[in-house]
């Protein structure tokens, strides 16, 4: 225990205010200014706070955390003066002035006594001194002062932020324009430039290929990282040594089928047991686009894994094995062909490749191919994939027939003169950037960087991000500022929607920041909240969804505990006509409205405004029972 004693003599005098300070082991003197109002307040909290540097309401509270080491002050004189003295203060300063604030653990840690770091009490208390204070200047709330201008001025003024705002909506502060405005002397040419996202963005990406995020999916080893690595092999971006190198290590581990999908599966453990365990992330070229692979795990114990690469992609391939009986195995209930499939296109990817692939061990059979064409299509068609979205392409990964050029094989030719793996990939449509929208980034990963801060990777999900922005780490409510930017591993001063990108953050913890948190623009945060309405569509389930059902929650990266606390209503499958109010249960293959809670708040936004972050997943011991879109936020 720490003791604060007062050992000033006479009554206590405004201005500075000695202790001793102790500990059972140590004894230091120390000098703290004090003002009148610390004391009412000091003693209201039992600390002293020196006033005369200006504590702002976080560093308040953090002070507050001292009560942690149980400080105690000693002195029944000092009570004495100070109920004679400053009668009344309590009402300025309230009686819940720690209870309105909430204080970060690493804001806490910072007053935490550790006796291994700070072995002297007074080490301790000089720490405390330095202490930066808050900058003010940018703070919510401070009203901005419009400069003073003539009337045309104003007018021209007037006229600029209308045309700039017909641009930009509401996403960026008013006094932010007109500081832009006065700044370029009334040139919306120019003023518009550094505002308008969709210009810039033009300005920095026009010349290049579309971008395209393909995420691999289908059940577990339909082929799905050879088939992937025989592609980027082919189209030279592994060199011809590392294949080498590849091939005789395989070899040695009698493992040599596997050589193509070590290209993607980099882990010894997944090259060991010869399945994809984590995203395996990598980049290739088709003649229009610039396309970012993510190759997913197919064993079931991965879903999450596979959900993180889904929620990041713009389209999806999926990977069936031809071989007879392999195919049925995955397509049944339990295999994950449906499953994947289900997922992605409840995580709105609405742009489907089937490889229906390893023909060669069925003879490059044209039969087979349709069989499991027409079987898939029904299934697609009911999971909600438009037809002339779907395409479908026979290819061995192993044998790299029709993977980036037409096919040699005989078999094939003879009933295949349709499209090549590249040439599909190549036909998807890019999706729209919506870049005008505020920033959000979900965090996907957080890991130590080279330089100093650490770093989150992610994808840029609406509008964009400089480096050197701030930003607000949601659901935290805490600030950082985006220090660097890369994409893949190149160094960029500005990052897009639809950008995959890695950000070293700055001025914020690195634990207080998890997979699943997301980053966003400080004038127009995301939603906060843990009750919300959702619109699901229940899966082929064996029991029916009842009030109270607990659920694991899939939104975006992040993962965590829920309760259907309410069903709203049941909803006719394809109107979407409420067929009956307040349900006492949801059967398998049905649609509802439904209210849910999760144990701790979490980052939303309604379907209608960012689709990216207005779909969730729900799931229960490793099954997905339902999937859904956020129509109502309580907070
Ligand atoms: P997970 O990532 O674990 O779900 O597996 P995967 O879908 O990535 O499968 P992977 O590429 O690891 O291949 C699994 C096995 O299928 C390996 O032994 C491959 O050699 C074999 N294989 C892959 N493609 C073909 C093919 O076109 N023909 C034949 N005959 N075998 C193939
Ligand atoms: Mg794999």
């Amino acid at each position: 225990m720490i003791r604060l004693i007062n050992t000033s003599s006479g009554p206590v005098r405004l201005g500075s205010i000695n202790f001793w300070v102790m500990d059972s082991t140590s004894m230091a003197s120390v000098s703290l200014p004090v003002f009148a109002r610390d004391l009412a307040l000091s003693y209201h909290r039992a600390h002293f706070i020196p006033m005369s540097r200006r504590w702002t309401a976080p560093s308040l509270s953090a002070v507050s955390t001292m009560s942690s080491m149980r400080v105690s002050i000693v002195s029944s004189r000092f009570f004495i003066s100070r109920s004679a003295k400053y009668e009344g203060f309590d009402d300025v300063y309230g009686h819940s002035m720690e209870d309105d604030y909430s204080i970060s653990p690493s804001d806490a840690a910072q007053f935490m006594y550790d006796r291994t770091r700070q072995p002297q009490m007074s080490a301790f208390l000089d720490e405390s001194d330095n202490i930066a204070e808050e900058d003010e200047t940018g703070t919510e709330g401070q009203t901005y002062q419009r400069p003073a201008l003539s009337d045309v001025d104003e007018i021209k003024l007037l006229s600029c932020l209308e045309e700039m705002h017909n641009v930009i909506g509401d996403s960026v502060p008013e006094h932010v324009l007109i500081d832009i405005v006065l700044k370029n002397n009334f040139d919306l040419s120019k003023s518009g430039h550094k505002v308008d996202a969709v210009t810039h963005y033009q300005h920095e990406r026009g010349q290049r290929k579309e971008q395209l995020h393909m995420v691999v999916i289908g059940h577990v080893d339909a082929g799905k990282s050879t088939l992937m690595g025989h592609l980027l092999y082919s189209l030279g971006q592994v060199n011809k040594k590392t294949m080498h190198k590849y091939e005789q290590e395989s070899k040695k581990l009698g493992k040599q089928s596997f050589v193509y999908a070590w290209i993607l599966d980099e882990t010894g453990e997944e090259r060991s047991r010869g399945i994809t365990m984590d995203i395996g992330l990598s980049k290739f070229e088709t003649p229009s686009k610039v396309v970012t692979l993510l190759d997913a795990p197919g064993h079931k114990d991965f879903i999450p894994n596979m959900i993180t690469g889904a929620t990041q992609a713009d389209v999806a391939l999926m990977v069936v094995d031809a071989t007879r009986g392999e195919f049925e195995t995955g397509f049944e209930s339990g295999g994950q062909t449906r499953e994947h499939a289900l997922l992605v296109r409840s995580l709105g990817v609405s742009q489907l490749g089937v490889v229906v692939n390893k023909l060669d061990t069925v003879g490059w059979s044209q039969e087979r191919f349709q069989e499991i064409v027409s079987k898939l299509g029904a299934f697609l068609r009911q999971a909600g994939f438009r037809e002339p979205d779907v395409s479908y392409v026979p290819c061995s990964g192993l044998t790299g027939q029709n993977l980036v050029c037409a096919p040699t094989e005989d078999e094939l030719l003879h009933w295949y003169h349709g499209p090549c793996l590249l040439e599909v990939i190549d036909k998807f449509r890019s999706p729209e950037r919506p870049i005008s929208k505020p920033f959000r980034l979900s965090v996907n990963d957080i890991f130590k960087g080279t330089g100093s801060g650490f770093c989150v990777s992610g994808r840029v999900e609406t509008g964009m991000v400089h480096a050197g922005d701030k930003v607000l780490v949601q659901p935290q409510n805490e600030a950082a500022i985006v220090k660097a930017l890369t994409i893949d591993e190149m160094p960029v001063q500005v990052a897009f929607a639809g950008d995959q990108v890695s950000a070293t953050l700055s001025g914020i913890d690195m634990q207080n920041v998890s997979v699943g948190y997301i980053l966003c623009d400080p004038v127009k945060s995301i939603s906060v909240t843990s009750h919300f309405e959702a619109r699901i569509v229940v899966f082929n389930i064996t029991v029916p969804i009842t009030k109270g059902y607990s659920v694991v929650l899939h939104h975006q990266s992040l993962v965590e505990q829920a309760v259907i606390t309410k069903l709203v209503s049941q909803l006719h499958k394809s109107s979407g006509e409420i067929v009956k109010r307040r349900p006492r249960c949801l059967p398998k293959n049905s649609s509802a409205v439904v209210e849910l809670h999760t144990s701790r708040p979490i980052c939303m936004e309604l379907y209608k405004d960012v689709k990216e972050l207005g779909r969730l997943m729900l799931r229960i011991g490793g099954v997905t029972v339902a999937a859904g879109l956020v129509t109502k936020i309580y907070h």
